[in-house]
């Protein structure tokens, strides 16, 4: 067997982890021939509650669970491995924006950032979860020059999977039916759930809803689930945005589909005119564990409206935590 592949985790005697070591321990991520060492991170008055998850990560016996590091030393936690997730943060509560989240999680990504520049390795695959997601991984990217910025991503999967979910359910169709769903954007209520492009058993989304439905009802509901879920379990939703996480790693790791693609949160190189350096939701393809933004896709001037305005809440939220960027 290969050696181990390193996943540092932080925030994970937390609920989002609850759901999610489990099954990166099970070989969701790296898939079924590779085994995984896991560096997970938490506050020091946290570490009783990890030690309870690595007691029951050990009564699993997982076949591919190498070693379990448990630490509140990020410098242990991020040593050269080979993928970070950053869930570590505080979750919003009802009535909150994610951005309201700002000011007391953004400080988390500019010291990790750091640290992992220093101590991790350059090709480290990143994905920030921690909210508000796309700016906590700018904040991050911004002090961790070291790292390849390509690799520094945020999640978007969660809403590209509601956004599945919500079509299949509109069309009486299956999830498995669908393809090439776009999420443009930020994490936020500015986000741009887009079927222009999806198909269901190949045949074109747009053709088989109203434009109303599309425009006034699915874009919304997506957009608005984190909140939905939260009123509704009085905390933020864990184990769909855990699985979103596994999604998103797997598929970059292991490759979209042919004829699919997925919607991750990456540094903009300028696509579809969007300012390059944010973190913003593109649909990409991947392979080979790398992915490319999807190319000249036609955008409605009704989309492309929303992109714009989820771009300058990106803009708005760079400039609100520019002491947290060096230079
Ligand atoms: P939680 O409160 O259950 O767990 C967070 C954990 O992070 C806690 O155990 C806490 O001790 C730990 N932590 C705090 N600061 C840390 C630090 N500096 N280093 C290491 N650990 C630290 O919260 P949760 O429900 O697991 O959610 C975590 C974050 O994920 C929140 O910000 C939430 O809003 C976000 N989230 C994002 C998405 C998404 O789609 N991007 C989806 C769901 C939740
Ligand atoms: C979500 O989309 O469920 C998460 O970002 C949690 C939240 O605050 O909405």
């Amino acid at each position: 067997m290969s050696q181990p592949k390193r996943i540092a985790i932080t925030g994970a005697a937390g609920q989002i982890c609850y759901s999610m070591l489990f099954r990166i321990a099970a070989g969701d991520i790296y898939g079924p021939d590779q085994p995984v060492s896991l560096h997970l991170l938490e506050i020091t008055p946290a570490l009783g509650m990890l030690e309870a998850v690595k007691m029951e990560l050990d009564d699993c016996a997982f076949p591919l669970l190498n070693d379990v590091i448990v630490t509140d030393d990020p410098r242990v936690a991020l040593d050269k491995v080979d993928a970070a997730l950053f869930v570590g943060a505080k979750p919003r509560g009802p009535g909150m924006e994610r951005s309201d989240l700002i000011t007391d999680n953004g400080k988390i990504f500019s010291s990790l950032g750091a640290i992992l520049n220093e101590v991790g390795s350059p090709d480290c695959k990143v994905c920030v979860v921690g909210n508000p997601a796309n700016t906590n991984a700018y904040i991050l990217k911004a002090n961790a020059p070291n790292i390849n910025p390509r690799n520094i991503t945020a999640l978007t999967r969660l809403d590209h999977n509601r956004a599945i979910s919500q079509l299949a359910g509109k069309t009486g169709s299956t999830v498995a039916d669908i393809n090439r769903m776009v999420i443009w954007g930020n994490h936020s209520t500015t986000q741009v759930p887009d079927i222009s492009y999806a198909t269901v058993n190949g045949k074109a989304a747009s053709d088989m809803v109203d434009k109303a439905w599309a425009q006034e009802e699915f874009i919304p509901t997506v957009a608005k689930r984190g909140a939905a879920v939260i009123n509704a379990r009085g905390s933020s939703s864990a184990a769909s945005a855990a699985n979103g996480v596994i999604d998103h790693m797997a598929t970059w790791i292991q490759g979209t589909p042919a004829g699919d693609w997925t919607s991750m949160a990456v540094l903009s190189d300028g696509s579809y005119g969007i300012d390059e350096g944010l973190i913003y939701s593109f649909p990409v393809e991947c392979k080979d564990g790398e992915y490319t933004i999807v190319s000249d896709l036609d955008v409605s001037d009704f989309i492309r409206e929303k992109m714009l305005a989820s771009q300058q809440e990106l803009r708005e939220e760079r400039d609100t935590v520019a002491d947290l960027l060096p230079g």
